[in-house]
């Protein structure tokens, strides 16, 4: 892969994706009015970087629930790999741990679970549920992702109806006989919830109940992704999540939902004492996880970045986008006078 600037990336990755995958990567729901919000939101935060401050020594690693990592991005949960790569997520999980990233691996995968657990390295691993009133087959799902070693279940809570995207609808992906989501029941060929042909298809109702239950079912720290408001994170941590991702899902589902930058400060300030903060949405810049951490987050996600590199690069092309955002975040941290990322507080960045 050439040398990195995400816009380069990206245009690259949608020439090199099928028009169907580069169509379900790029979408938003609707007029996608959030997809930009998320990232302008990051960007329309200013800095205020301390001056005369020694930082010969800058330290980005971190401990996410416990576990010692060497930078506070991981990569998100999102489905079906083989899209965008023949080794789809297996190659994404190498690139990953070959950075020191926590990766997700999503409920709808085109790579068995034990594939993708035999790619970690030091970093640990952590598998996204979907979760329906019928459990049978979800059971079986986090029974083997624990056998399999994985640290964290994350329950994605906001898509309990599928959104609708023009674009991606517009442009379906082709459905094929090799890629599949194989740790559903049957293994059905993989589509997706913006496909013509699954306009009543899935979706996934997940109540509180449906959260406790998984805390009490599970030996896997609980992390709840899908959070836009402080009463519910709140609801989360009474309940034994240890975490909160602070996600609108990267604006694919509800469009005009708030953008996860606006959304992050009261939930960190209402919970952040019991449970962990992630937030994801619009991560572009080693500024905007800077930000992020600023606002009250513990770390961040990344998503379709993650994707553009996997495309273009294969699992190398992740390790590349997670080092570039890792030095573009040393760099803001050198530049605003902070050696490590507990120096990070909340007035080095403008209200
Ligand atoms: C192609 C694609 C598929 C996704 N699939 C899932 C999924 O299966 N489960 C989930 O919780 N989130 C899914 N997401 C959302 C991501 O986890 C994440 O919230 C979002 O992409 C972050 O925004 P960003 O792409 O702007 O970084 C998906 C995102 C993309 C781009």
């Amino acid at each position: 892969m050439e040398a990195i600037d995400f816009e380069t990336l990206e245009a690259d990755a949608y020439q090199v994706m099928s028009p169907g995958a580069a169509a379900f990567c790029a979408c938003g729901a609707d007029d996608e009015i959030t997809v930009s919000d998320n990232q302008r939101s990051w960007q329309d935060l200013r800095l205020r970087p301390h001056a005369l401050r020694d930082v010969s020594n800058i330290d980005p690693s971190t401990r996410i629930l416990g576990h010692l990592c060497s930078l506070p991005i991981m990569v998100a949960p999102m489905g079906r790999h083989m899209l965008f790569h023949d080794h789809g997520e297996e190659a994404t999980a190498a690139g990953a741990a070959e950075a020191d990233a926590v990766f997700a691996l999503a409920t709808n995968s085109t790579v068995s679970i034990e594939d993708v657990a035999a790619q970690r390295k030091s970093a640990p691993q952590w598998f996204q549920l979907y979760i329906s009133p019928e459990r049978a087959g979800f059971s079986m799902m986090i029974g083997r992702a624990e056998e399999a070693g994985f640290s964290t279940v994350v329950l994605t809570v906001d898509q309990s109806m599928s959104g609708w995207s023009p674009r991606a609808a517009g442009t379906p992906i082709e459905p094929s006989e090799h890629i599949r989501h194989v740790n559903l029941p049957g293994s059905p060929v993989a589509r997706t919830s913006y496909d013509p042909s699954m306009l009543d298809g899935l979706s996934y109702p997940a109540t509180i109940a449906d959260l406790e239950w998984l805390v009490g079912h599970t030996s896997m720290d609980v992390v709840v992704k899908g959070i836009l408001r402080a009463d519910d994170a709140v609801r989360c941590a009474e309940v034994g999540a240890r975490g909160i991702v602070v996600s609108n899902h990267g604006g694919r589902h509800l469009d005009t939902v708030i953008a996860t930058a606006d959304a992050l400060p009261e939930i960190a300030e209402a919970v952040n004492a019991d449970v962990e903060i992630y937030v994801d949405g619009g991560i572009r810049r080693g500024t905007d996880v800077f930000k992020a951490l600023a606002l009250g987050a513990d770390a961040v996600l990344v998503g379709r970045p993650a994707l553009w590199g996997l495309a273009v690069g294969g699992g190398n092309g992740v390790t590349q986008v997670l080092n570039h955002l890792r030095g573009e975040l040393v760099r803001t941290m050198g530049l605003c006078g902070v050696s490590t990322l507990g120096e990070i507080t909340s007035d080095l960045v403008a209200s």
